[in-house]
């Protein structure tokens, strides 16, 4: 049966780690992957869950199945994080969330979820976005179009651009969007371009779906749901796609959920039907330790407040990571301006380094990044700065 398959090309990110493992020169420094390192290179459990998990263990944590749309702690506490306490659409009873194994996991279900309910519906993603969109939208079997979104001469948007591609969508077409923390490129969106992209939207009838899986780590954790909550102000309909993967430090616990706003509580009941029904013929339930973790800790003040404290010191680090690198560039490459790195938000970086660049940084340097030029800034640390730096220059 499987004579005649070929074998298919390895992941664009998760790949590169592959790589970065097998490679066994002792300097090497991996800023491909976004994940989160401390400045010994570590990704430590949080605090504030570990001790979330040492009581979930003394209370004796059991192991039934959770409901189709996960733990209620958890998907209350996750609305209330992403909306906002005061939020018109929670009051309102507008919103269906479930929980979902990861930020990806919350992606799929939507685009399963949707193309169901709208099969001629295509969905547009920014030009770059993270590359598995459209990796799990072509696996839902969507049509996929993009818009403007990047301007590599200036570093920021082009959003002349972006709205005129977007005038191309047709109604019922899904336009998907970075919350905040833009992946790859580290450029967001202002508010008063939000808010007309949200008017476009209701004139147009476009679906906007938020890829929100930074919240907290660009400019601060109600800072970065502004957007998202601009969206679910009263009458209109959108999709939030969490991850607690970065803010919680939950990688490899997968713990995300989906959100659906929609126009009224009778609609997020029937939306929450579709989305139970999605779910159970796909993974039938999620998985239940890190959500009892993450909701532990948002549910008791004390550790809530140490998890805003170390949720502040990593956004702190990353910030004096870009400040480092971009100081560090200009004594080693002086003709080049990198200064845009430190107006860059979240994780990643898109450093405008070409795929020649990138290759010769890999192979004489052990520094591995991805091919698109993305670098994790999160990965960077001080230690290892004047090298890193030293690296690039060498191949400018
Ligand atoms: C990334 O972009 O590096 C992260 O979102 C991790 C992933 O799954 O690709």
């Amino acid at each position: 049966m499987f004579g005649a398959l070929e074998p298919a090309l390895p992941d664009s990110i998760l790949g590169v780690i592959e790589a970065f493992r097998s490679d066994s020169r002792p300097e090497k420094i991996n800023l491909s992957v976004g994940v989160y390192q401390d400045e010994n290179g570590r990704t430590p459990t949080l605090a504030c869950i570990a001790e979330a998990e040492r009581r979930l263990a003394a209370a004796g944590e059991e192991k039934p199945y959770l409901p189709i749309p996960g733990l209620r702690d958890f998907t209350e506490a996750i609305e209330r994080l992403v909306f906002g306490d005061d939020s018109p659409a929670l009051a309102e009873g507008r919103t269906a969330t479930a929980q979902t194994p990861g930020g990806t996991g919350a992606l799929r279900v939507a685009a399963d979820f949707l193309h169901k309910a709208f099969p001629n519906s295509s969905v547009w993603m920014s030009k770059p976005t993270w590359p598995n969109h459209q990796g799990v939208f072509r696996a839902a079997g969507w049509h996929i179009e993009a818009y403007p979104y990047y301007d590599p001469n200036t570093h920021g948007i082009d959003f002349a651009n972006m709205r005129q591609g977007l005038a191309s969508a047709q109604a019922g077409d899904v336009v998907l969007l970075h919350g905040c923390c833009h992946n790859p490129t580290g450029a967001d969106l202002s508010i008063p371009q939000w808010e007309e992209l949200a008017s476009i939207f209701a004139e147009r009838q476009l679906l906007p779906l938020i890829d929100f899986a930074y919240q907290g780590f660009g400019r601060g954790l109600e800072e970065d749901a502004e957007a998202v909550r601009l969206l679910a102000a009263s009458g209109r309909e959108v999709l939030v796609t969490a991850s607690l993967s970065k803010n919680f430090g939950m990688y490899c616990e997968r713990v995300g959920a989906l959100s659906v706003v929609t126009k009224d509580t009778g609609q997020a009941a029937t939306v929450m039907s579709r989305l139970k029904e999605t779910i159970r013929g796909n993974y039938s339930n999620p998985p239940a330790h890190g959500a009892r973790a993450v909701a532990t800790a948002l549910g008791d003040k004390g550790l809530r407040g140490q998890w805003l404290e170390e949720l502040t010191t990593m956004r702190d680090r990353i910030n004096g990571m870009r400040k480092l690198f971009v100081e560090t560039m200009r004594a080693k490459a002086p003709q080049v301006d990198f200064s845009f790195i430190e107006r860059q938000l979240g994780m990643f970086s898109f450093s405008g380094l070409t795929r020649g660049q990138v290759a010769a940084l890999r192979e004489k340097h052990a520094v591995y990044i991805i091919d698109s030029g993305r670098i994790n800034v999160a990965g960077m640390n001080a230690g290892a700065m004047d090298r890193l730096c030293s690296a690039v220059a060498d191949v400018l």
